[in-house]
């Protein structure tokens, strides 16, 4: 199967990015051709800071290689590098009704969050989003819960191109890990952990160990003492449960019984040292690359040379098909 997906370079990524996204490309790269991208075009729709951009983009490149994405095996790269995304884009929005546009809510989310910055590109994300995947024909797309809505819309696109150009596109399904599809804030556990919310409310890859003992020491539980998952009780243990659980391989049942009789601050004493442990690698390997610039860069420009060649193609077929050539 041809799999794509992608994040956003707006730094700090975070342990949900990891369990939502990024853990299942692990073990798909083993069997399928995966195509995972950085996706600089869909960075700059919310404000950001052009001078910290190519740090960014560096930072997600070490989270992809410390996560174990192979770039020999799977296809790297930054989105802005393959200009065919944007002109892909542009011929898709002609197909695309505004009215499935209105109805996102990541856009009603983000324009909630940054009132003075609703631009256009915020609007026609998704239409990005959907050039992205259908560019290199992906068959499935592995995100967290947050972007199914996005992946059914690349869905109808590809439907509806089909239907009017003639087929090109497969209609993409969308892959969500069993458990970690939406990973909760550590302040609000109501809330999805989101990078625009305050640092205390997300563990970052990169984060000290310091840093991640205080933040879990610190998150938000429920009334009551004892470490039981129950999403609607007990929101903040369970919201933990999940993240100890993934991150040790154990069922979070075996978990529950290692602390029974113990409370709270045992529990979160023992997460601290289970994700300061997980995340060490990611540390390392963010400051092995910082003085590897020059590996780093041309992992990402073999990258964009395979996808160019696939893009490319896909390009001919739909212009072709359009009447565009
Ligand atoms: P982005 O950059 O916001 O997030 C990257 C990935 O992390 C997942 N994620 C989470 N998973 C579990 N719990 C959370 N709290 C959590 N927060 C984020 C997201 O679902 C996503 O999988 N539009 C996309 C990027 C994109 C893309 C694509 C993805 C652009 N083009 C094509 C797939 C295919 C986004 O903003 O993700």
């Amino acid at each position: 199967m041809r799999i794509f997906s992608g994040i956003r370079p707006t730094g700090g990524l975070h342990i949900g990015n990891y369990l939502g996204a990024i853990k299942q490309w692990i073990s798909l790269q083993e069997s399928n051709e995966c195509v995972f991208c950085i996706v600089d075009l869909h960075a700059i729709t919310t404000p950001y800071d052009p001078k910290e951009l190519q740090k960014n983009i560096l930072d997600t490149t070490a989270v992809y290689l410390a996560a174990g994405i192979n770039p020999e095996k799977s296809v790297i790269f930054v989105q802005s590098q393959v200009k065919e995304h944007a002109e892909l884009a542009w011929l898709l929005g002609t197909i695309t009704p505004m009215g499935e546009l209105s109805r996102m809510t990541q856009f009603k989310d983000k324009s909630k969050q940054h009132k003075d910055y609703i631009n256009a590109g915020l609007f026609t994300y998704p239409v990005l989003m959907a050039s992205d995947i259908l560019l290199y024909k992906g068959q499935a797309v592995p995100v967290g819960k947050d972007q199914e809505q996005h992946v059914e819309l690349t869905r109808t696109i590809a439907k509806k191109f089909n239907q009017k150009f003639g087929k090109v596109f497969d209609e993409p399904e969308t892959i969500l890990p069993k458990t970690g599809a939406k990973i909760m804030s550590l302040t609000d556990p109501k809330r999805k952990m989101s990078k625009s919310d305050e640092p205390k409310s997300c563990i970052s890859l990169f984060d000290s160990p310091e840093d991640i003992t205080k933040k879990i020491m610190s998150a938000e539980t429920d009334s009551g003492k004892d470490v039981i998952y129950n999403v609607t009780k007990k929101p903040g243990i369970s919201n933990l449960l999940t993240i100890y659980s993934l991150l040790t391989d154990r069922p979070v049942k075996e978990i529950e019984k290692d602390f029974v009789g113990k409370g709270y601050g045992d529990f979160k004493k023992s997460l601290a040292t289970v994700v300061v442990n997980y995340l060490e690698p990611f540390r390392r390997k963010q400051k092995e690359l910082q003085t590897r610039d020059v590996y780093v860069k041309d992992i990402l420009a073999k990258g964009a040379s395979r996808a160019r060649t696939i893009a490319e193609t896909t390009m001919a077929e739909v212009r072709s098909k359009m009447g565009l050539a």
